[in-house]
C-alpha cells in the first residue's frame, strides 16, 4: 500500500473548540487527515440542529473525501434547557454517523460518539423513546412541553444516544460490516462549554459529581480515548460507553452492573 493510501481520514464535528478541537490537534499531530465540522470557521460550516445541515453535511464529506472516511467523530454537542439539546446531542449525532457510515471505508473503520456522564442522571423516558423512533418532531414537542422538566433535557439527550449507540454497535450496518462503534462519557471537563458556571455552583457540582482521581479532565485528556477509540489498533472494542470521570461513575452508579449477564 501506498504512503498516501494507508492515510486515514477523520471527520470530527464540533471541530472549532473544547474537546473537538483538542481531537482534531491530536489526530492531525498522529498524521491522520482531518476534516473539521462546525456552524462556522470550519472546513465544513453547517448547523447540526437542522437537517439542512445534516444533509450538508454529508454533500461536503462526500465532495471533500471522494475516496472515503475511516473514522467518525460525532462530538458536536450543547448544554440547553430546551429541544436544541435533543436537535443537537442526539438527531445531529445519529445523522452524522448514518449519513457518513456508507462512506467508511472498510480496512479499520472506526466511529466515535461524545456522550457524557450524565446518561446516570434522571430523564425523560418519553422523550427518550421519541428519540430512539427517530421521531424527532415528537421529540421537539414533548420538550417543549416539558416545562417542568427543562434541566433534564440534556441529559434526556445523552441517555438516548447512550443507548442508541448500545443498539445500534452490534448490528450488521455497524460491527457486521467491521465498524467499531462506541461512546465515551465525560464527567466535568474544563471547556467553554461549562465555563461559564459560577463558581459557587462549580463547587457544589464537584461534591455532588466526584472526579476521585482529582481534577477536571481537560479536552486534551478526553481527545486521548477518542484517539484510541478511533484507532485501527482498537480492534475489538464496540458498543461501549466507556467513563471519562476520574472514576466517578463508580461512586454515581451501581455497583453491580453485570447482573444481567448471569441470568
Ligand atoms: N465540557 C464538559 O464538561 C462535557 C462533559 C460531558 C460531555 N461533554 C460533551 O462533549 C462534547 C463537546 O463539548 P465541549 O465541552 O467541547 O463543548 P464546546 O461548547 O466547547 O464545543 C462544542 C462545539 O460544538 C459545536 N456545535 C454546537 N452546536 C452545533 C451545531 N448545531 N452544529 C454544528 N456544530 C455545533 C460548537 O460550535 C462548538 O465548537 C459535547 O457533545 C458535550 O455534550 C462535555
Amino acid at each position: 500500500m501506498s504512503e498516501v493510501a494507508m492515510q486515514r481520514t477523520a471527520v470530527v464535528t464540533g471541530s472549532g473548540r473544547g474537546i473537538g478541537q483538542a481531537t482534531v490537534e491530536l489526530l492531525r499531530s498522529q498524521g491522520v487527515h482531518v476534516v473539521g465540522v462546525d456552524l462556522a470557521g470550519a472546513d465544513i460550516n453547517v448547523d447540526l440542529s437542522q437537517e439542512e445541515g445534516r444533509a450538508a453535511l454529508e454533500a461536503g464529506v462526500r465532495e471533500r473525501c471522494p475516496d472515503g472516511i475511516d473514522v467518525i467523530v460525532g462530538n458536536a454537542g450543547v448544554l440547553s434547557e430546551d429541544e436544541l439539546s435533543l436537535q443537537v446531542n442526539y438527531f445531529g449525532a445519529v445523522e452524522t454517523l448514518e449519513r457518513l457510515r456508507p462512506m467508511l471505508r472498510p480496512e479499520a473503520p472506526r466511529a466515535v460518539v461524545v456522550a457524557s456522564r450524565s446518561v446516570l442522571k434522571p430523564v425523560n423516558e418519553e422523550i427518550v423513546k421519541a428519540c430512539l423512533a427517530g421521531d424527532e418532531a415528537r421529540a421537539i414537542e414533548l420538550a417543549r412541553r416539558a416545562t417542568d422538566q427543562r434541566h433534564l433535557l440534556y441529559a434526556t439527550s445523552k441517555r438516548a444516544i447512550a443507548r442508541w449507540i448500545r443498539r445500534k454497535a452490534p448490528t450488521p450496518e455497524w460491527a457486521g460490516a467491521g465498524i467499531a462503534l462506541n461512546g465515551v462519557g465525560p464527567g466535568a471537563v474544563l471547556t467553554e462549554m461549562i465555563a461559564q458556571r459560577d463558581p459557587a455552583e462549580q463547587e457544589r457540582l464537584a461534591i455532588e459529581r466526584p472526579m476521585p482521581l482529582g481534577g477536571m479532565a481537560t479536552a486534551q485528556e478526553v481527545a486521548e480515548l477518542i484517539a484510541f477509540l478511533a484507532d485501527a489498533r482498537n480492534s475489538k472494542i464496540a458498543g461501549q460507553l466507556i467513563f471519562i470521570d476520574g472514576g466517578g461513575e463508580t461512586l454515581m452508579g451501581h455497583e453491580d452492573i453485570w447482573e444481567a449477564m448471569l441470568t
